[in-house]
């Protein structure tokens, strides 16, 4: 089984799994931290380098007060408890997105989890918080054109890469596959750069019944795809068999 270097997901159904239980939505936000902390497991026994959830967008602030409230004092419990686990399982925490817009008692911890796991090196596991790609591009091209102003940088000179450097992201390789559970077949401003080439896997599964079994599937599909990246597939027969050799 092919086993993407970079795993993004996009976490949908929460709200859906409760309403169909006749129970407060938040409580299909609550199961769907239990089912991250199983998924995280099973990415690092899988050998996933970087794994990307997208646990908040920045449209996500917009929904009723009393559910963000709750959304948000759910994140904060989950950072607390994660930090012995991410220690004990060499996890380096990363976000991206907005995060001077969180509460200040988040992004505190958030703050300090990242410098204390800032050494581990098994697993990226990298939270999209108060994210949307809309908002990460312009805010990367208000710090080009801050640096064009400055005289540091020529517009002509502006490449792609530099772009690529200026965004949250910065530091991580592209997701190579992306799943969206919950049926929803969109991309709900996520990663619009950055999932240029992935592998898009939709699932009608809840998230909060996403399990390691559903991860699976997502798996051996990605594993029968041909990634051209554009090209013909006898110019990719080459480096495929590179790429087997070297893994042998
Ligand atoms: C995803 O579940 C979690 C967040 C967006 C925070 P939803 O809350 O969107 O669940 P549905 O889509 O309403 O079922
Ligand atoms: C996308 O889900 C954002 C997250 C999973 C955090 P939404 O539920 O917010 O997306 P839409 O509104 O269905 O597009
Ligand atoms: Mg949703």
């Amino acid at each position: 089984m092919q086993i993407p270097n970079h795993l993004a997901i996009i976490m949908d159904g929460n709200g859906r799994w409760a309403e169909r239980r006749h129970l407060p939505r938040i409580l299909g936000h609550r199961k769907g931290v239990e089912v991250v902390q199983s998924v995280v497991d099973e990415c690092l026994v899988l050998g996933i380098r970087c794994l990307t959830l997208y646990a908040f967008s920045s449209e996500n602030w917009g929904r009723p007060q009393d559910e963000v409230e709750a959304l948000m004092s759910l994140l904060g419990s989950f950072l607390k408890k994660e930090l012995r686990q991410l220690q004990k399982r060499g996890i380096r925490l990363m976000a991206i997105g907005e995060l001077e817009r969180l509460p200040d008692p988040i992004s505190d911890v958030l703050r300090e989890i990242m410098e204390e796991t800032a050494g581990n090196d098994r697993m990226v596991l990298n939270l999209a918080l108060s994210y949307g790609s809309r908002n990460e591009l312009t805010r990367a091209v208000q710090q080009i054109g801050r640096e064009v102003a400055a005289g540091k940088l020529q517009a002509a000179d502006i490449s792609e890469e530099m772009i690529a450097n200026r965004l949250d992201t910065a530091s991580l390789p592209d997701p190579d596959l992306l799943i969206r559970t919950s049926g929803e077949m969109r991309i709900s401003n996520f990663m619009l750069w950055q999932a240029a080439y992935s592998e898009l896997y939709f699932t009608d599964t809840l998230w909060p019944d996403f399990s390691r079994e559903q991860l699976h599937l997502a798996l051996q599909e990605y594993s029968l795809r041909q990634r051209r990246f554009g090209l013909v597939g006898a110019q990719l027969q080459k480096s495929s068999v590179q790429t087997t050799e070297e893994n042998h």
